[in-house]
């Protein structure tokens, strides 16, 4: 793709964060937003792209028809990341047109509410089986490890129609996947164990169909006249996995960390929980753990503010900016669990919009229905300075989080 059509970058993609508050977006952001909202920047993965920072401007380009998806997951921000690898058929998240309405058609009837609805008493019992596993062994623990990544792992199982038996090995795995510190070959061990196992799952559930969402996906594919491949059936899996099981943990163990720092907020929260479903979402908005932001080709000239973006260039639209844009929600810097923050971009905009937030917002208004409740005095065990956070992983989160009570 050729490059740099319109005009030289002027500054850097941001990617340092402030060192004083952990849960504020890369410093350079509020610059571009304030001088340059529609600015051209260099980016790690060595490219240079339009970089879009205002509420309005980042809503506007991503419901753009001229976008392509067909792009590493956020490979601006990667600097080893290979634009000549082929796109997997059956991954939604990097398909275009029509082979993504066909997908997230199919995918669709998973996500209603009712069907989440359906979950709740799952996602309860996880969530106060693991407070009682925490409660019931030496402190400290280290709530990343032992709630925060088990429990949007085991709804993914429920939710595959991953037989119980085999739950404890996938969890572990999958744990692997996406913690940061783990050894290269470890990673690779567990990466192909897990597409193993979804291409195991796949194959039985075509033999022996059970009320599952597989089941039902293969059974819906070939009602609609053009069935689902394995390969398919195994990249939509895998997409599922990757894209509710980081995501949802790190943002459980990543608020867990803001209400513990914001005691007021907290309070605020154990006295109305009422308030849980607004502070879910302005959690989602102040945390924004997308933390690069969304990576486009543009296929089609988009008149944007005073630019035009040509096709052939590249497109980052970033909601943690947006998130923080102080035209869209006053005191953008602060966490306010009053605020109506439902409008946020923490989960994207437009057709790629994400499939699972219904999903993640019961797990997370659970989860903070029942924390503080049932550990009123769960506190961190380490200074918060001690604290380390991912500020290099595409999804943004604390590595690890002793907590006492
Ligand atoms: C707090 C948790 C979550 C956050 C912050 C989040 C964020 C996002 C974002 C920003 C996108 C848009 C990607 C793009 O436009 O390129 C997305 C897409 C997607 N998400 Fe989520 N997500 C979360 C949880 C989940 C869960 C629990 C699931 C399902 C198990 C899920 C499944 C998906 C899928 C399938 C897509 C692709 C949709 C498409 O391409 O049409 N997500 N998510």
């Amino acid at each position: 793709m050729t490059e740099a059509l319109s005009k030289p970058s002027t500054g850097s993609f941001p990617t340092e964060r402030s060192k004083e508050c952990p849960f504020d977006p890369a410093v350079g952001y509020l610059e571009f937003r304030e001088k340059e909202p529609i600015a051209r920047v260099s980016c790690p993965a060595g490219i240079d792209a339009w970089l879009v920072t205002g509420y309005d401007d980042v809503r506007t380009v991503l419901n753009s028809p001229g976008l392509s998806s067909a792009v590493p997951v956020m490979g601006h921000a990667n600097p080893q990341a290979d634009f000549d690898t082929p796109i997997n058929p059956g991954s939604i998240i990097q398909s275009d047109g029509e082979a993504h309405a066909r997908l997230r058609r199919l995918l669709t009837a998973e996500f209603t509410v009712k069907r989440i609805q359906a979950l709740r008493p799952y996602i309860q019992k996880l969530i106060d089986d693991h407070i009682d596993a925490m409660l019931a062994s030496t402190e400290p623990v280290d709530l990343v490890r032992d709630f925060a990544l088990p429990i949007p792992s085991l709804v993914i199982c429920e939710l595959l129609g991953v037989p119980y038996e085999q739950r404890d090995r996938f969890q572990q795995q999958s744990g692997i996947l996406t913690s940061v510190d783990v050894d290269p070959d470890v990673a690779i061990q567990a990466n192909a164990e897990i597409q193993g196992f979804v291409a195991q799952l796949v194959v039985d559930k075509m033999r022996n169909p059970t009320d599952d969402l597989i089941s039902r996906l293969i059974a819906r594919a070939q009602d609609s006249g053009q069935p689902l491949s394995v390969e398919e059936l195994v990249v939509l899996g895998l997409s599922l996995l990757v894209a509710g099981h980081e995501t949802t943990a790190n943002m459980i163990a990543l608020s867990t960390v803001a209400l513990l720092r914001n005691p007021d907020q907290l309070d605020e929260l154990r006295a109305n929980p009422d308030l849980v479903p607004s502070a879910v979402e302005e959690m989602l908005r102040y945390l924004s753990v997308v933390q690069f932001g969304l990576f486009r080709a543009i296929t089609e000239d988009i008149p944007l503010g005073d630019e035009t973006l040509r096709a052939g260039e590249w497109l980052v639209a970033s909601l943690a900016s947006g998130n923080r844009d102080t035209s869209a929600f006053p005191n953008a810097d602060q966490l306010d669990v009053h605020r109506k923050a439902s409008t946020h971009l923490a989960f994207g905009y437009g057709a790629h919009q994400c499939l699972g937030q219904q999903l993640a917002r019961v797990e997370l208004q659970q989860v903070f229905s029942t924390l503080f409740t049932r550990i009123p005095t769960l506190r961190l065990d380490i200074p918060f300075e001690d604290l380390r956070f991912k500020d290099n992983t595409l999804v943004y989160g604390v590595r690890s989080l002793p907590v006492t009570w």
